[in-house]
This record gives C-alpha cells, sequence and structure tokens, in this order.
C-alpha cells in the first residue's frame, strides 16, 4: 500500500477510536440510546460509589440542609406521610444525604433504569432506612410512572444529560411535583459539558425552561466540577390533598390510570390490567 494509503487509514482508525471513546468513555453510552446507559451503569454499578467517593460535607451543604430546611418550613401543612422521589437515583446518593439530614418521618422513592444501582442502593440504604420507608422503582425516567402533583420534593441528580430528551424529563419531573414544591436538579457545566450537545443547557437557557413549566424561585448555584446545582418551586396550588400512599402515586405505565386492586407486592391496574409487582425489593411493570 502506497504511503497515502496508510496515512488514511491510520487516520480512519485515530477517528473510530476517538468516536468510540466519546460514545462509550466520555458520555457513557448517552447518544447510543436508554438502553445502552443503563448496560453500562449495571456493570459499573458495583464501582459507582468508589470512584465517586462524593464528600460527605458538602453533600450535606448542598444537598440534605437544604431539603432539611424547605421542609422544616412547611412541615406542618403537608399531608403526612411526605413523599419525595429521587429520579435516576443511582445508588441513593440523594435519599441517603436527605434521610441523614431530615430525619426519618419521610418516605423515598428511588427511581432508575439500573437494576444493579438499585440493588447497591438498597445495600446503601439497608439499615439506615426504617422497614418500608424506600420503595426501588426500575424504569425509565422519561416517563414517570406516578401521578401528578404527588411529590413535595423531586431530585434528579448528575442525568439530565443521559437522556434522549431533557426537556421531555424535566416536564416529567415538574409534573409529578406537587405545587409549592422542591425540585432540585444538575446541569452540567465545564469543559466536558460540551461533549453532550443537545443535552446541556445555559444557565439563562434552564432557568428560562423551568419557569416555562411553571416553575418559579430558580436559582442555579455552582456546585460541583462538572454539575451546577438547580434549585426551583413549582407554582401553584396550597389546597391540601389527603394523604398520599403507594396506591396513590404509582401511575400505570400503559394508560396513565391512578388506579389500582391488589396490596402488597402486587398491584394490579383496574383499567387496563397492567400488573406493577416487587420482587427482592424493586418494583417493576411485568412485561405484558
Ligand atoms: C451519574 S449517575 C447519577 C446517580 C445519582 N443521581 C447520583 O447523583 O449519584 C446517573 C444515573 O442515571 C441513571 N439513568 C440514566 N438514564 C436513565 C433513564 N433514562 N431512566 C432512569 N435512570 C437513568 C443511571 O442508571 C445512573 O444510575
Ligand atoms: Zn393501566
Amino acid at each position: 500500500m502506497p504511503l497515502a494509503g496508510w496515512v488514511l487509514a491510520f487516520l480512519a482508525l485515530g477517528a473510530a477510536v476517538a468516536v468510540a471513546c466519546w460514545l462509550l468513555v466520555f458520555t457513557e453510552g448517552a447518544y447510543l440510546g436508554p438502553r445502552v446507559v443503563t448496560v453500562l451503569y449495571d456493570r459499573y454499578a458495583g464501582r459507582y460509589d468508589r470512584v465517586k467517593a462524593y464528600d460527605k460535607h458538602y453533600e450535606r451543604h448542598f444537598i440534605g440542609e437544604p431539603v432539611a430546611r424547605f421542609l422544616a418550613e412547611r412541615m406542618e401543612v403537608l399531608p403526612q406521610p411526605v413523599w419525595l422521589l429521587d429520579a435516576a437515583s443511582g445508588t441513593g446518593r440523594f435519599t441517603q444525604t436527605v434521610m441523614q439530614a431530615a430525619g426519618s418521618e419521610l418516605r423515598f422513592v428511588c427511581l432508575d433504569s439500573s437494576g444493579p444501582m438499585l440493588e447497591q442502593a438498597f445495600r446503601n440504604l439497608d439499615g439506615i432506612a426504617a422497614a418500608g420507608q424506600v420503595f426501588y422503582v426500575q424504569h425509565n425516567a422519561g416517563s414517570l410512572p406516578f401521578a401528578d402533583n404527588a411529590f413535595p420534593v423531586v431530585a434528579c441528580l448528575e442525568a439530565l444529560e443521559f437522556v434522549p430528551q431533557p426537556r421531555t424529563l424535566i416536564g416529567e419531573l415538574v409534573r409529578v411535583a406537587r405545587p409549592g414544591g422542591l425540585l432540585m436538579l444538575t446541569n452540567r457545566v465545564g469543559w466536558q459539558s460540551h461533549l453532550f450537545p443537545g443535552r446541556r443547557f445555559e444557565r439563562e437557557q434552564l432557568a428560562g425552561l423551568l419557569r416555562s413549566r411553571g416553575c418559579s424561585y430558580v436559582s442555579i448555584t455552582p456546585w460541583q466540577v462538572d454539575y451546577d446545582r438547580v434549585l426551583a418551586v413549582k407554582e401553584g396550588g396550597s389546597a391540601m390533598p389527603p394523604p398520599l400512599d403507594w396506591r396513590n402515586i404509582v401511575r400505570c405505565e400503559s394508560c396513565s390510570q391512578v388506579s389500582w386492586d391488589g396490596y402488597g407486592a402486587m398491584l394490579r391496574c383496574r383499567q387496563c390490567g397492567a400488573v406493577f409487582t416487587e420482587t427482592d425489593g424493586i418494583w417493576r411493570f411485568a412485561a405484558s
């Protein structure tokens, strides 16, 4: 082969390696679809906490204390029990931090598409959480299987950039938040954020998006090297809804009804018969 051929082959190989690194390493499968992201996190689950090594003091300052303050100011007017959603919960970082900062009366839903990440969350929270205090749900965050206005606090940390349509996810997070409820999100920043075209927001752009979805008091604070912390409050409604139990919170993924028969570890949708069931501590919709 002439020299030019070797040079071209070498350049093509370099480009292929660079694209593969971008797709699989730097963006963790984000542009290959939710299934690939999930498979990569399935494999990463055992190492995730060790690799991230979050500093407990920062976690408490940036996550635990703001949520604890928010709830303390409203506890008397909130219907009990108070439910918090940790969407794309991973190994339970938000839940663990808030539980330690805000006490034991709260109920948490950890939702993630990766079963092994949820199993690690289960292990991390086992012994800290009271029985029945945390519900683990394996599901895609892009369409949340929860009723409108269900959660006084909704979190989604370090995950917006992994879903194909972050705007849709933000819409879902706002939908399931209770009017007057708190949203805590992260937005990717720093040079690496430019590796996520279409998945990151400029600060003003994100604030505008949240306002257009019915949020106010949007505050965006520099936090970690790669992430800003985003807080917002969903506008509206001071009417006191009745206390919610698990059956009022789960929304059927097939027909969007919130109406279930059954108790314990299996719920059956009254409208379409879809089954939502718990196995080894994790709730999933049964494949139909
Ligand atoms: C970087 S981790 C963040 C985990 C946790 N929120 C934290 O801050 O440590 C991203 C998480 O998002 C989850 N995830 C990615 N895409 C998802 C999707 N479409 N639906 C639900 N979870 C998703 C992954 O499985 C992973 O657990
Ligand atoms: Zn249904």
